[in-house]
This record gives C-alpha cells, sequence and structure tokens, in this order.
C-alpha cells in the first residue's frame, strides 16, 4: 500500500480521533504524566520522574499543531514547566533519556514557539545528555552510575534517538564538543550494535577501565542473541536521523538494512511481535515498535534518492503499518479510551505491561499519522526554513 488519496482520509480520520481522545485526557491526566496500560487500559499516572513524560507533551504539541486549539499548546507548557522544575532539582536526570525527555517538551516549544527560553532549557538538557560521555570508551553510558560494574560499561539501541539532542545543541551554538560526542556514540552503536545479518543487539558491554568490546546481551528482549523489535525501530529510526544530522551515507546505509530486516520479518498484519524471536501465533505484539519503526521509515524515505530500488518497499511497509495500527489495533470509534493504540508491550520478560497502552506507542503514532497528512516530521531536528 502507497500514499494515496484513499488512505489520506483515513490518516485524518485516525488524528482527529487521537485529538479528541487528548482532550479528553487532558480532563482525566490533570497535572500527571501517562506511562503505560495493562490490558484493562488504564494508563498508569505518574510525576515526571521516569523517561517516558516527554511523549506526552510531544503528544501536546503534535495536537496544538494540527488543531491550531491553544489549548493543547497552554497545556504542553505546562509540562514543559514541569521539565524545567525537573533540571533546576536535577532530579531522576543521571540516565541517558534525557532526549526522550527534552526534545519533545522544550526542544517542541522551541521549534514551534521560537521560546528563548525553552531554547536555553533544551541546551541545558544537551550539557546534561553529556555527562554520560565515557571517553575511555568513547560512548553515552545508557544507565545506572559510572563505576556500576555492570551498567557502567553498557550502550543501548534506544539512545540513537537521544542522540539528535546533541545535534541540534551543535548547530545551536557551534559547540563541537556535541557534535564530535553524538558521531563518536553512533560511530559506536553501528559498529557493535548491529549485527551482520542486519539485525541489533539491545544493548553491548564495554570494559570499564580500557573500552575495550566484550559482549552483546539484551535487556528487554527474548535472548542475547534474539531481535527485540523494539530496539530494532530504534535503530533504524536513529540512524535515519544521524544521517539527516551528518549527511554521512553510511548512517543511511545502516538504517535501511535495518529497515529491510523489520520489514522482513513482519507477520500478516504489519505489527510486529515484541521480539523476531517469538514469532507465532497468540504471542503478545509490540505495537509501539511499529509505530516507532513508521516514523523512521518515513524519514528514510525523504532521504533516499528518488529512484532507489527499495523505496517502494519500504513506503508499502510504512503505510501498511500505519493502516494496521488505524484499521486494527487502534482505540477509533472508542470514546471512552485513554490510549491510541492497543497491544504495546514494555518489558515482556518482566512481565510489565505485556498487551497495553504505550505513551511512546502513542506518540509515534501520531507522529507517523502527521507525517503521512500533513510532510510534517516530529521534534527531532530543526526544521528547514520556509
Ligand atoms: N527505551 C526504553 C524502551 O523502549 O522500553
Amino acid at each position: 500500500m502507497k500514499r494515496n488519496e484513499r488512505n489520506d482520509s483515513m490518516w485524518k480520520r485516525a488524528i482527529e480521533d487521537a485529538v479528541t481522545k487528548t482532550r479528553a485526557n487532558l480532563l482525566r491526566f490533570g497535572e500527571q504524566f501517562p506511562h503505560v496500560s495493562e490490558a484493562d487500559g488504564v494508563y498508569q499516572l505518574q510525576d515526571n520522574s521516569d523517561w517516558t513524560e516527554g511523549f506526552w507533551g510531544g503528544i501536546l504539541w503534535l495536537c496544538y499543531e494540527y488543531s491550531g486549539d491553544r489549548a493543547f499548546a497552554e497545556a504542553a507548557k505546562k509540562t514543559v514547566a514541569s521539565f524545567r522544575q525537573r533540571m533546576e532539582n536535577n532530579f531522576q536526570l543521571n540516565h541517558h533519556d534525557i532526549g526522550f525527555l527534552y526534545s519533545l517538551s522544550s526542544g517542541a516549544q522551541w521549534i514551534i514557539e521560537r521560546d528563548e527560553a525553552a531554547r536555553r532549557l533544551t541546551l541545558q538538557a544537551a550539557e546534561t545528555l553529556m555527562r554520560r560521555w565515557r571517553p575511555k570508551g568513547q560512548y553515552l553510558q545508557a544507565w545506572g552510575r559510572e563505576d556500576d560494574p555492570d551498567d557502567g560499561g553498557r550502550i543501548i539501541i534506544d539512545c540513537l534517538l537521544n542522540v539528535p539532542l546533541l545535534h541540534w545543541a551543535f548547530r545551536q551554538t557551534g559547540d563541537s564538543r556535541y557534535r564530535d560526542v553524538a558521531v563518536s556514540h553512533t560511530d559506536k552503536s553501528r559498529k557493535y550494535l548491529i549485527r551482520g545479518d542486519d539485525s541489533s543487539y539491545h544493548t553491548f558491554h564495554f570494559a570499564r577501565d580500557t573500552g575495550y568490546p566484550l559482549r552483546g546481551n539484551t535487556f528487554q528482549g527474548e535472548h542475547d542473541g534474539s531481535v527485540w523489535s523494539r530496539g530494532q525501530a530504534w535503530g533504524l529510526y536513529g540512524f535515519a536521523l544521524a544521517y539527516v544530522n551528518t549527511g554521512n551515507e553510511a548512517y543511511l546505509e545502516t538504517s535501511r538494512r535495518l529497515a529491510n530486516y523489520f520489514i522482513a520479518n513482519l507477520p500478516n498484519d504489519h505489527v510486529p511481535y515484541w521480539d523476531f524471536a517469538v514469532a507465532e501465533e497468540g504471542a503478545y505484539r509490540d505495537s509501539s515498535a511499529a509505530a516507532i519503526a513508521a516514523c523512521g521509515m518515513l524519514e528514510l524515505l525523504d532521504r533516499l534518492s528518488p529512484g532507489h530500488p527499495d523505496r517502494s518497499a519500504i513506503e508499502t511497509a510504512a503505510c501498511s503499518m500505519v493502516q494496521s495500527l488505524a484499521e486494527r489495533y487502534s482505540t477509533i470509534g472508542d470514546a471512552d479510551a485513554q490510549g491510541f493504540i492497543r497491544h504495546g508491550a514494555y518489558h515482556v520478560k518482566r512481565g510489565l505491561s505485556p498487551d497495553g497502552f504505550m505513551i511512546w506507542g502513542d506518540y509515534f503514532y501520531l507522529e507517523a499519522l502527521m507525517r503521512l497528512e500533513r510532510r510534517s516530521r516530529g521534534y527531532w531536528y530543526e526544521r528547514p526554513a520556509t
């Protein structure tokens, strides 16, 4: 399936349903932030303390851009105030997920409103992410303390969506530290997280004291050698963004190859199982992986040359994934539903929300719809001047 008039009206209907739900959620959620749900479809609400709060802000900004309704912008700005407080208190920022948090909140506000305070906060966020840089190994440490024997030497593929914040900071300031760290971390990820068959490890360990590469493994996947579908999606989108930010063709090629692997392993309804190793009837799906991958593929399509032989398959896959999400997984027509797409999987092996709404799944689904309907591109990089 390709972009065409018939699905254009479907994208519009799906966006309008998401905007209506977000309006209702504003009242439901108040000052709190939605995280994930169990199969009962009730979002767990929490304070601004985790890695996921930026996605709610991102949804609010997308709803504002689609509808022009200032109520969404005002609500989004309240989340930015919460992120400012979090930064001032240096609260739960000792991890790499700073890009997820600040690109979609203050970063989006800067992109949309050119608000100087939002720009400064986003620069502070980039500086906070730089604290994860480990010069010996030349990577950004994902989680935990620097001296942690295990986490101290670990990178994870999800980080490729945090790295664009550093490229943005380089463009804003001209300070090459940001670009150099972003490029070194991306190169390291490409060399060690991507396997020869174009699948990916979720995480990779290095010796903390020497930076020597040790082993690939997984945190959220089925087993170390399996392919966690959301990790593959983070990778394909992350390398596409790395290409946008650097023009390095090797990143574009990596994104394309990860996308082809993803497409080749999709089941008939175009929404992956949570890990490609458990692709069997009855296993949990991860609708959020499909939403992330669709955004990555749509970015890739904007970057591949017009005559590239893979264009057609990638466009068909991206549109088919979004169509399947809208037709089979979405809550369109269910006015009481809190989330946009069902059957996301958070951390199956730990029994954490293996089948429910994921706030990032909702964000990327709406970003994908907006890419298709409005040709807009989310908030991962500055928009070209018009
Ligand atoms: N970045 C964490 C996850 O994808 O679950």
